[in-house]
Parts: C-alpha cells; structure tokens; sequence
C-alpha cells in the first residue's frame, strides 16, 4: 500500500475547554491536490498548525510522509514547504 503524504486520524485539539479542532480525519494521497475550506474559526489554520507540528495536537494522529508531525517534524520539514496566509 502506498504511504499517504498526509494522514489525520480523529485529529483533536482543545484549547483550555475549548474544543477547536474536534475529531478531524482525512487523508491526501500522492499525486492528489486538497482543498481546505470552511468559515471563520473552523478550524482551518489550527488543522494545518498541527500537521506542520507547530502545535500540539490534544488528540487523533496526524502524519506526514508516514512520520509524526509533531515527533518528526525536523525530518519532514526538510521536504515541504509552507507559505501561511495569516502572518504576524
Ligand atoms: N491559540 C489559541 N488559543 C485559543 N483559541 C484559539 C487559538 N487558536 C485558535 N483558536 C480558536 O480556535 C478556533 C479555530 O481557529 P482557526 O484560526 O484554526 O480557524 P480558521 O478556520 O483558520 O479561521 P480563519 O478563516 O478566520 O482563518 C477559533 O474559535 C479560534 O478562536
Ligand atoms: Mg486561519
């Protein structure tokens, strides 16, 4: 079976009681093209947070490239390259 490029299973993430991100699943296979919408405060920016390994996820899996997003997040950041739209 092919390793997925990237791969959220059941992704959590609560800030406080706050439950931003709650069970986020979903898979981008190689060669595949994914797009990542929804309304203010989805979620949208914490999801991808998460897969960069920027934040720590309080729940699920998410994997890139197979590895860790957050363990291996060296590894992976030497093969991606991300330009974030909500720089400060
Ligand atoms: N560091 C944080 N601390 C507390 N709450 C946060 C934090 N970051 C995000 N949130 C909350 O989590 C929810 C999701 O925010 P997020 O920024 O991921 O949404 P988004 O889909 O990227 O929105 P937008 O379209 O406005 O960029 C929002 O309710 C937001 O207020
Ligand atoms: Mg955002």
């Amino acid at each position: 079976m092919t390793t997925a490029i990237i791969e959220l299973d059941h992704l959590q993430k609560n800030f406080g009681k706050f439950a931003a991100l709650k069970d986020v699943s979903f898979t981008l296979a190689p060669g595949q093209v994914l797009g990542f919408l929804g309304p203010n405060g989805a979620g949208k920016s914490t999801t991808i947070r998460a897969i960069l390994g920027l934040l720590k996820k309080s729940g699920g899996s998410v994997t890139v490239f197979g590895k860790d997003a957050w363990r291996d997040d060296a590894a992976i950041h030497s093969r991606i390259a991300y330009v974030p739209g909500d720089v400060y």
